[in-house]
């Protein structure tokens, strides 16, 4: 190809595209204006081709069909001594709490939120934490997330006295990062303390074609696609963070993904638990109880821990059961890890570079070789990306933490539609659905209309009674639950509401916050 009149940098960059089988992209140069060639160089500079190659080659290889198949002659479910859990070890739990208690008041727990993905199935342009499900409060996740934080803050100060801070790193992508940092700041950073969040970002990657060909989704644009949740651990070592946790003294590190409403960030059971285990890492599970749910599942795989993902093992693995008849691989993984600091400095610095990126298979837009623009209706290529869970297989001693879903797990992925799984209201009804438990824990009640106790064991079929793959049963506006919502400053986990609510009836909707608590009789959600 012919580069005339070309930018000084132009020819390296020919040079080292050759090298690795790439110069299609540079296929429509003399089309493009001097802007759009400048931000082509820039966008493809630091790109380093044949280590993409080499991701692409070793991608593909592991992820054939009969790769596949073999998965599932190596998988065992986990074994039950390490295995605790909030409905067998009730005896152990406060002694947890309290221990992951002293470790957040000693200013030894950080979290770290999960916020690079592009919420695709949402279908929302901006990223899922600023989602509003349509609470009374109208909060966002982001907003929830950061009022549990500083309830937690508290109450760690309250049972062990000194100010304590529990830093909140969050990993954005290319794609998110503007909207999500101008977001906190608009909001005051909700609250929080500023030095105390601390944004970074992930890496990116071309999306390929089945020929390990970059796609170029306009004439002088690669397509991109954020590296996966498991970019996690280059970005820790590329941008400073790990070097900050360390100056802040953080032994140990909650991970957790942005979109499920009931996450318990920082959850100081849970850190409690394998702090008191010794744990290097740590996952938290909720029973699989539907073969096809799309979670997945901790298992072993040649006798080291990891998730294998519901869309790499047969349906015929995800069905098979126990003895005692529940599925034989359900330890569900709701994307909450614990990890120690010294584990993650290992990960980072010794075991990233050996993580192997899967393959995700997708339509990708691109322009084909008369520069066209095509939107194909079958996948023509991948993406490929790396999974946070994939360094478990390091860990020397892991645990599986087993809590119950309706307590902590109601993820947000796709957009509204009539029976639809894991959308903005089905998170809606999760939240609600809980805050009206904890009402009547602490001695509160609800009546109707007609000023009658609601029963305090819903109707069969009734918001609180769960369906085949555990989530809330909603069949129509009689089932809905009770309207309740209690804001994360005045309880983290039910805690301290007795005093509130205790031997008094309410009218739903019923909101309590800091101002008190309130009935919006006439008001709907
Ligand atoms: C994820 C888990 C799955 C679990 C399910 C529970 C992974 C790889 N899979 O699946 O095992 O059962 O949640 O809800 O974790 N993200 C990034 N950067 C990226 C891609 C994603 O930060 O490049 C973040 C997202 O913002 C989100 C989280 O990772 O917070 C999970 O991503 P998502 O695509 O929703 O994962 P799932 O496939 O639903």
């Amino acid at each position: 190809m012919k580069l005339l009149n070309m930018d000084p940098r132009i020819g390296e960059l020919a040079k080292r595209l050759a090298e690795a089988d790439q110069a299609h992209l540079l296929q429509f140069w003399p089309e493009l204006s001097p802007t759009e060639q400048n931000s082509l160089i820039l966008d493809m500079e630091g790109m380093d081709f044949q280590e993409i190659n080499g991701f692409f080659k070793s991608a593909m290889e592991t992820t054939s069909c009969s790769k596949q198949e073999k998965m599932d002659t190596r998988m065992e479910p986990v074994p039950r001594d390490v295995l605790g859990s909030v409905t067998k070890d009730r005896d152990c739990l406060k002694a947890w709490e309290r221990l992951g208690l002293e470790c957040i008041a000693q200013n030894k727990v950080a979290v770290l939120l999960l916020a690079g993905g592009q919420g695709t199935r949402l279908g929302v342009s901006y990223p899922k934490g600023m989602y509003d499900v349509g609470l009374p409060s109208h909060k966002t996740l982001f907003q929830i997330q950061a009022e549990r934080i500083l309830k937690l803050q508290q109450l760690a100060e309250k049972e062990q006295k000194p100010k304590c801070c529990i830093p909140w790193y969050i990993m954005t992508s290319g794609r998110t990062m503007e909207a999500t940092k101008d977001f906190f700041s608009r909001h005051d950073n909700f609250g929080l303390d500023k030095k105390n969040i601390v944004f970074f970002q992930q890496g990116m990657l071309p999306a390929m074609d089945y020929n390990g060909k970059i796609i170029l989704e306009s004439k002088g644009k690669l397509s991109m696609a954020p590296d996966g949740n498991g970019g996690l651990y280059r970005a820790l070592g590329n941008q400073g963070i790990m070097d900050d946790l360390e100056r802040r003294g953080i032994e140990f590190i909650h991970v957790y993904c942005v979109d499920n409403i009931l996450v318990k960030v920082a959850d100081p059971v849970f850190v409690g638990f394998c702090v008191e285990k010794e744990a290097d890492c740590g996952a938290k599970v909720v029973e699989k109880t539907n073969p096809t749910e799309a979670v997945g599942v901790v298992c072993k795989v040649d006798g080291c821990y990891q998730v294998v993902e519901y869309s790499e093992i047969t349906l015929a693995t995800a069905q098979k059961r126990s003895p005692d008849g529940r599925l034989m691989f359900n330890a569900g993984n709701v994307a909450n890890h614990f990890f120690s600091f010294s584990f993650l400095r290992d990960v980072v610095h010794k075991y990233e570079p050996q993580l192997q990126h899967h393959v995700a298979q997708k339509k990708i837009p691109y322009v084909d070789a008369k520069g066209q623009l095509i939107s194909p209706d079958k996948p023509n290529g991948i993406k490929m990306e790396k999974f946070v869970f994939d360094i478990f297989q390091f860990s020397k001693k892991f645990v599986v933490y087993e809590v119950l879903r309706e307590d902590e797990f109601s993820p947000l992925k796709n957009a509204d539609r009539q029976d639809g799984k894991d959308t903005p209201t089905t998170a809606r009804h999760a939240l609600t659905s809980l805050h009206h438990r904890w009402v009547l824990n602490a001695g509160g009640h609800f009546i109707d209309e007609n000023g009658r106790r609601v029963p305090a064991i819903p109707r069969d079929g009734a918001a609180s009674s769960v369906s085949d793959d555990g989530k809330p049963n909603l069949k129509d506006g009689t089932d809905l639950p009770i309207k309740c919502e209690i804001s994360p400053l005045v309880s983290y986990g039910g805690e301290g509401l007795e005093e509130l609510v205790g031997g008094r009836d309410f009218r739903p909707t019923l909101i309590i916050d800091e101002d008190g608590v309130h009935e919006l009789v006439k008001n709907g959600i």
